[in-house]
């Protein structure tokens, strides 16, 4: 069976450094035949600034989040994928903000039975993947740091690009190395 890929490409610079390397990682998922969709995560059109933190999925059967807008199917999809992968420029030592905005409604992919101490979760042994490019050296680790814990909180399994010395939307296009690693990185989780 080809794997199931969706990507969430989280920088609103249309043709940057993350839609670069959205490309190649997309290029080795291919190489494998698995079935990869990217959603351009910072242009999705919301009802709300994020997560309201409602806390109405806890009450459904279904992981599902009850506000009906462009993020409702990419979290539907996620709960389907064998792999999800955010690709983000780093913004302040963190995810883009558009990205969180989607992420933290991954709040209705779980239900905690705080009483009974327990965790359910469709994302349980998929794989969870971080692109990620910045100007300097630091930060990137902080941010991934981030991505590895909701992995493991989530039993999914981790792995990461990280590409510092990007300063410019553009300057991934460079880096021939980069591109190598973004392919095998594409075809070592499809
Ligand atoms: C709002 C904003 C915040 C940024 N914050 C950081 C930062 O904290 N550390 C860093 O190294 N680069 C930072 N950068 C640089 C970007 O992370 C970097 O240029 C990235 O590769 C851009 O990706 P893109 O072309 O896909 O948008 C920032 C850029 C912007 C626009």
């Amino acid at each position: 069976m080809p794997k199931k890929i969706l990507v969430l490409s989280a920088s609103p610079v249309k043709n940057g450094n993350t839609a670069t390397l959205v490309k190649w990682f997309v290029e080795g998922c291919r190489k494998k035949r698995a079935k990869v969709e990217v959603v351009q995560a910072a242009f999705l059109k919301y009802k709300s600034n994020g997560c309201t933190s409602c806390r109405a999925c806890q009450k459904l059967v279904k992981y599902e989040c009850v506000i009906n807008d462009d993020a409702k199917p990419v979290l539907a999809k996620m709960a389907e994928v064998d792999v999800i992968v955010m690709a983000t420029p780093l913004y302040f030592y963190g995810a883009s903000a558009q990205l969180k905005l989607v992420m933290d409604r991954m709040f209705s992919l779980y239900k905690w039975d705080n009483q009974a101490g327990t965790t359910e979760t469709p994302l349980r042994g998929k794989t969870f993947v971080l692109i990620a490019s910045a100007f300097e050296d630091i930060g990137l680790d902080v941010l991934e740091k981030v991505f590895a814990i909701t992995a493991d909180y989530s039993e999914m399994k981790f792995e990461s690009l990280l590409v510092p010395n990007a300063g410019e939307s553009g300057d991934v296009k460079k880096m021939e190395d980069v591109h190598k690693k973004a392919v095998a990185l594409g075809r070592k989780v499809a």
